[in-house]
């Protein structure tokens, strides 16, 4: 069922686990994350970057290929179609298109314009049932294009922002997207906790999921983080397997051409990295 965010998301929070933002690339990311989803009866919420929705032809086909998908593939728990880090712009596109749920990133604004593009959006959204993530506080590293420090957010902010009515907060708390550097300093849940105890209820969003620490997960989990994002290691994970199938000389096998054998190894490399995924975030069974 494609649905918002929202009451997945306040379950989460409410629960103490959190929901899995996978991103997805093309129909084998997809269905990867949609079986896994359904196998473990976890919600899920599948994100789409600008670059990611270009890729796939538009934000139009990637929510026509998702609705479609959804239903065929007979989903039962809540799925939601997320635009991940939009700008201004992209976010009324995806609106257009069809996606439940929409992230406006305006970090990099000067908070006034944050609070006065996410406002906006807020009304929208509300308007057309989707949910919205806002975010404070840029999130390091380099996401097609996007590129933030790592910084901390000021939960002053946090709460000016959350104020505003949207459905999910992200916010910088030290982690960055891609690997993470062997001299990282790690979350500061100082900081989390300081924007938890502003924020309340709100759902808080955990960026750069790839490469943390389990137990800084669980951590992060107990202080109210009940999304989390990870993309990186679904990339990483799908393209070894293709590679392991490629160097083993499989491709020269019989029709080991097909790109239907080539893809199917990546393709249960990221079922089984967001089974992890769901199993540490204890998502699993809570659809
Ligand atoms: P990673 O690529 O580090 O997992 O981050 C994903 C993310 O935060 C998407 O917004």
């Amino acid at each position: 069922m494609l649905v918002n965010a929202k009451d997945m998301l306040q379950k989460a929070k409410a629960g103490k686990y959190a929901v899995g933002q996978f991103n997805i690339n093309n129909l084998e990311w997809t269905k990867a994350v949609l079986q896994t989803a359904q196998e473990l009866n976890s919600p899920v919420i599948l994100g789409v970057s600008a670059g990611a929705g270009k890729y796939m032809c538009g934000f139009k086909v990637v929510a026509d290929m998702v609705k479609a998908m959804v239903d065929t593939m007979g989903i039962t728990g809540p799925v939601a179609l997320h635009l991940d880090h939009g700008t201004y712009e992209d976010c009324y596109k995806c609106i257009d298109a069809g996606f439940s749920s929409i992230m406006f990133d305006g970090s990099h604004y000067p908070i006034e314009e944050n609070i006065a593009k996410t406002t906006e959006l807020v009304g929208v959204c509300a308007e057309k049932g989707l949910s919205l993530e806002a975010e404070v506080g840029a999130i390091g590293g380099e996401e097609d294009g996007v590129v933030g420090m790592g910084e901390c957010a000021d939960p002053n902010e946090c709460k000016m922002i959350a104020d505003l009515g949207v459905t999910m907060l992200a916010a910088g708390i030290g982690n960055i997207h891609g690997k993470y550097p062997e001299n990282w300093a790690g979350l500061s849940f100082e900081t989390l906790d300081a924007i938890q105890q502003k924020t309340g209820d709100m759902p808080l969003v955990l960026h750069g999921g790839t490469g943390i620490p389990a137990d800084m997960i669980k951590k992060a989990i107990s202080l109210g983080v009940a999304k989390i994002n990870v993309n990186t290691e679904c990339q990483i994970a799908f393209t070894a397997a293709v590679r392991e199938y490629i160097e083993a000389g499989k491709d020269l096998q019989g029709k080991g051409f097909d790109p239907r054998k080539v893809l199917a190894p990546g393709t249960e490399a990221i079922k089984a990295t967001v089974k992890e995924k769901m199993e540490l975030f204890g998502s699993v069974n809570k659809a």
